[in-house]
């Protein structure tokens, strides 16, 4: 087989668990390099995982030409940039999650990909863990009857080093708070068990820490065919002793609970086929990102589109900017999202963003 040779863009905290997936696959793939403007770490991060070129330029790393595939680990406003300059290189891109920080960069993405016929794929590593594949099969199945109400939170606590790192804590960088960063993957799991919602009603405040974006927000989330309705919470603001991670999806015979998961139903032969569905999905042989980049290392290897492309990334990341886009006007959102909506374009959920600063800045005045 031919060695596949990849590169990473941001060498912080996640790129380790690229590296790593890279790793599992050697001799047939190869990491060979990895770019980051903070000179230090690129050059520890190649020591530590023996990568063979380092560099401070990413547009340098681009030009590597035994590089066939670039993992982009980098902020979240540089994803779309970075993935786009990527695939007019030529490299297929997998980029970490939320893909872009607008749809309108998400669909610059995809279009890009279309054109350059290079392999985009968005990191969302939860849907390759065999529980997500257990719940999507007892869902499709209609084993706990017809889904009517979901019930999602995501109570993280963040202390206030964490949004010292430069990036985190902006509207124009990390482009929001706990929706597009810890959230984003309670979202995707959200939009891929049940698809998108019609319309959306949020609220976002900013209450335990001093940054620009939220660090809680409320909404509700409907559906009309068929009929159903879910709550959800994101903050990073909530000091439990533990995170909760939760996902409740209440059925007409019965229900799912995650994380983890808890399929149940009070009709006994229900709950028997329960059992067999979960036992057709087997675990994986690698968790975590090793599931998702490995499935990806193998469309690119075979050709074949990624499950979890650019355009099922951008499913999440239109709901988020709904949420956004409700929370900035006070006014539910009906979707699907279109260009002219105000929070599509960066520059417009920008400016939205700037306003909410204003109005909350008079607030606490
Ligand atoms: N999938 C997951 O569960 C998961 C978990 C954590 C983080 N993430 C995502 O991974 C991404 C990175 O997060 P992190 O926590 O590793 O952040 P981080 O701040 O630790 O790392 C980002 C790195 O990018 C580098 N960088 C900035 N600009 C660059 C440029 N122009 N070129 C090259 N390098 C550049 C920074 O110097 C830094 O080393 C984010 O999108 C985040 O949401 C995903």
């Amino acid at each position: 087989m031919e060695r596949l040779g990849v590169g990473i863009i941001g060498a912080g905290g996640i790129a380790g668990a690229h590296a790593k997936a890279y790793a599992q696959l050697a001799p047939a793939v190869e990491l060979m390099g990895v770019a980051d403007i903070d000179e230090d770490r690129a050059r520890a991060f190649a020591a530590r995982h023996q990568v063979p070129f380092w560099t401070t330029e990413a547009e340098e790393l681009l030009r590597h030409d035994e590089i066939q595939l670039v993992s982009i680990c980098t902020p979240h406003h540089l994803h779309a940039p970075l993935a786009i300059a990527a695939m007019e290189a030529g490299k297929h891109v997998l980029v970490e999650k939320p893909m872009a920080v607008s749809l309108e960069e998400a669909d610059a993405m995809i279009a890009t990909a279309q054109r350059t016929k290079r392999r985009l794929g968005a990191i969302f590593q939860l849907r390759y863990e065999a529980d997500t594949r257990r719940a999507q099969l007892v869902l499709e199945r209609g084993l706990i009857g017809s889904p009517f109400y979901a019930e999602v939170s995501c109570l993280w606590w963040r202390r206030p080093v964490y949004y010292e790192v430069s990036w985190r804590g902006r509207w124009s960088t990390e482009g929001g708070g706990a929706v597009i960063n810890q959230a984003s993957h309670h979202v995707d799991m959200l939009v891929h068990l049940l698809g998108l919602p019609r319309t959306v009603q949020a609220t976002i405040d900013t209450v335990a820490h001093e940054i620009e974006v939220e660090d809680w927000c409320m909404a509700s989330l409907h559906w009309d065919n068929p009929p159903m309705h879910a709550s959800f919470c994101a903050s990073t603001a909530a000091e439990l002793e533990t995170d909760v991670s939760r996902m409740i999806i209440l059925g007409t015979h019965g229900s799912i609970q995650m994380f983890p998961f808890r399929p149940y139903s009070r009709y006994e032969e229900r709950l028997t086929e329960i059992a067999e569905a979960c036992r057709e999905v087997e675990e994986p042989p690698y968790p975590g990102h090793s599931a998702q980049i490995h499935d990806f290392v193998r469309c690119v290897r075979e050709g074949c589109p990624p499950p979890v492309d650019g355009v099922e990334g951008r499913r999440s990341l239109e709901l988020i900017t709904a949420i956004y886009q409700s929370a900035f006007t006070g006014e539910p959102v009906q979707l699907p999202l279109t260009a002219a909506d105000p929070c599509y374009t960066t520059a417009g959920k920008l400016e939205m963003a700037r306003a909410y600063i204003a109005r909350r800045a008079e607030r606490t005045s």
